[in-house]
């Protein structure tokens, strides 16, 4: 893949809970077709969930599950590129070679540390960096380092993360400018941010976004019994089954629309309009539509998810292309340093 003209995009994924809908619709989706336009690398980002995770059952669990989902999902293994960014030490190195050309001023105003000393600040915290770790306050410039170190051309990420990836090519900027020389050393990445995390998101099982902070998601692999109850969760009003319904109301047709086919929505729609369909038929119609889909997928996770199954062979393959790839922009950043 390295020696291909196709430029590379890199996504990271933080492994901090059970996939979930969510996910699914937001970032495994939009990225599926970016691997059909760039050279796709996809890492768990398992030094990044230390910030917040303190339980290393869960951490290796998540990570897992992470990789198995991906693949589940329709990432091909064979096309793309796929690591932990663990079994890339180069990482870390990079990241001190990053912090040293950053300003702590930047950091300073990274969205996650403001929101974190904000929360301080509002609960009456003398001390507005109480509880905060110098993980967080680092994130971004790890984040740089996974960034940089691939030699990306683009990040395809969620609006909330696009900042980080402008930081990651304000640092390399820094890097370029004072150890450049004639030729750049480090490429300036552009952030990428899918069209479905513009506009509408998925509803959760209380109507609110469907986020694992919000504790309201339909986890991706779960099995009928439990998708069935979670489904039936979802709220509705106390419109009578006879009347007619707007079915931009629901949440339960909000999800139906991101995964029926365009028939089955248009059918739905009209039918709520009618009158005569209730919202417990809708639940059911929702219920079938998405076990169809997850069923395959369900399973092919499982078989995953196994300890020494294939994944292990993707995790090892993809660790060795990104560490040869990591090793040259290393090199050259040693050089250009005086390190070496
Ligand atoms: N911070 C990202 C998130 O929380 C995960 C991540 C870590 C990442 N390193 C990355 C994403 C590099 C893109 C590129 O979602």
């Amino acid at each position: 893949m390295a020696t291909s003209a196709r430029k590379v995009s890199l996504t990271g994924i933080k492994p901090t809970g059970e996939p979930h809908l969510g996910n699914l619709i937001g970032a495994i989706r939009p990225a599926l077709e970016l691997a059909e336009r760039y050279d796709a690398m996809y890492f768990i980002a398992d030094y990044h969930a230390l910030t917040v995770l303190r339980d290393p059952e869960l951490l290796r669990r998540y990570s897992r599950s992470v990789a198995a989902t991906w693949i589940a999902a329709g990432l091909d293994p064979e096309r793309i590129t796929m690591y932990r960014q663990s079994d890339v030490p180069e990482t870390f190195e990079l990241t001190w070679v990053l912090s040293c050309v950053t300003g702590k001023g930047l950091m300073n105003r990274a969205h996650a540390y403001k929101a974190a000393r904000d929360r301080n600040a509002e609960t009456g915290k003398e001390d507005l960096d109480a509880g905060i770790n110098m993980g967080l306050y680092n994130y971004p410039v790890l984040m740089a380092a996974d960034i940089l170190l691939m030699d990306s051309d683009v990040v395809p990420v969620g609006k909330d993360q696009s900042q980080h990836v402008e930081y990651a090519a304000d640092i390399a900027g820094s890097f370029n400018h004072l150890f450049g020389g004639e030729h750049d050393k480090l490429k300036i990445p552009q952030p990428v941010v899918p069209a479905a995390d513009t506009g509408r998101t998925l509803p959760g099982i209380d109507g609110r976004k469907m986020s694992k902070s919000y504790g309201n998601t339909i986890p991706l692999f779960v099995s009928e019994s439990q998708l069935k109850k979670l489904v039936r969760r979802i709220p509705t009003d106390s419109t009578p089954v006879e009347d007619p319904k707007d079915p931009d109301s629901s949440s339960a047709f909000q999800i139906l629309e991101q995964f029926a086919t365009p028939d089955v929505t248009s059918d739905t729609r009209k039918r709520l309009e009618a009158g005569g369909m209730g919202w417990g038929d809708l639940k059911n119609l929702l219920f079938d539509v998405l076990n169809d889909q997850l069923g395959p997928l369900r399973a092919r996770y499982d078989a995953l998810m196994e300890p020494g199954s294939e994944l292990d062979d993707v995790l090892a393959a993809g660790a060795e292309k990104a560490r040869a790839r990591a090793r040259r922009v290393l090199r050259l950043v040693r050089e250009a340093t005086g390190i070496q």
